[in-house]
């Protein structure tokens, strides 16, 4: 996956995606993050990326000449126009399956706004996509393209260790994740749930799918309605539920 993102910042992407399981996901080349500076691109003397919005009002705007150069030149060292994601309240609200389905993608390019926002003639002419994280006003798109990076790239095979832990966890099936315990079985008495030392894997991954579905029912509800859930789990959600 090559990620190439538009940014007056580039420093604060490259840096907020350098450490952790990110960080060695680009050395072993899994993924690969070029951070474009916008400034770069701009043609003019004092390098100037904004200018005043036409009509008036509060702020600045971000003038589409350095913008669709900066991507035109990614463009240009591809054999495709790939999509151009721009982060913005505006946008869909991101979700693990827009994460899963952006995840097949090989290159993605993502531009982020600063100020007012950029000019509308960007969104028109380039824009393929336009993604908010959620309904609340950042001062730009940097946080949010890193969420966003992060949620994708450990959807890549190779990224996480087990590709297994991508599969089971919280959302993967619409449902939140069971509870989890490591040693020690007893802390300050408060004792695992004595299923889990048992051995059995049936009656586990039992205790784990009541779990998933009495949590998701008491934390988040509204995700039980999309959860596409099979008429034998509706009768286990039914059975604990009346517990
Ligand atoms: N830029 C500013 N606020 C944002 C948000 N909530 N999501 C994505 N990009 C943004």
């Amino acid at each position: 996956m090559n990620y190439h993102v538009l940014t007056l910042f580039p420093e604060m992407i490259e840096q907020g995606l350098s450490a952790s399981i990110l960080g060695k996901a680009q050395e072993k080349n899994l993924i690969n993050l070029n951070a474009v500076n916008i400034r770069d691109y701009a043609n003019n003397k004092h390098k100037q990326v904004d200018d005043y919005p036409y009509g008036g009002g509060a702020g600045m705007v971000m003038q589409p000449q350095p913008i669709i150069d900066a991507y035109d030149s990614i463009v240009r060292k591809l054999d495709h126009r790939p999509r151009l994601i721009y982060l913005t309240p505006q946008g869909k609200t991101f979700n693990q399956d827009m994460a899963l389905e952006l995840s097949k993608e090989n290159s993605l390019v993502f531009l982020c706004g600063h100020y007012e926002g950029v000019d509308e003639r960007v969104v028109e002419t380039i824009v393929t996509d336009e993604i908010s994280i959620g309904d609340y006003v950042l001062t730009g798109g940097e946080l949010a393209v890193m969420v966003i990076i992060d949620a994708i790239s450990r959807l890549i095979p190779g990224v996480l260790k087990n590709d297994q832990s991508a599969e089971t966890e919280t959302f993967h099936n619409g449902l939140l994740e069971y509870p989890q315990y490591t040693r020690p079985a007893d802390y300050n008495g408060l004792k695992v749930p004595e299923v889990l030392l048992s051995g059995h894997h049936e009656n586990i991954d039992k205790w784990r799918k009541e779990q998933s579905l009495l949590r998701t029912a008491l934390k988040r509800p509204d995700l039980l309605e999309k959860a596409n859930l099979s008429t034998q789990d509706l009768k286990i959600l039914k059975k604990i539920l009346q517990k």
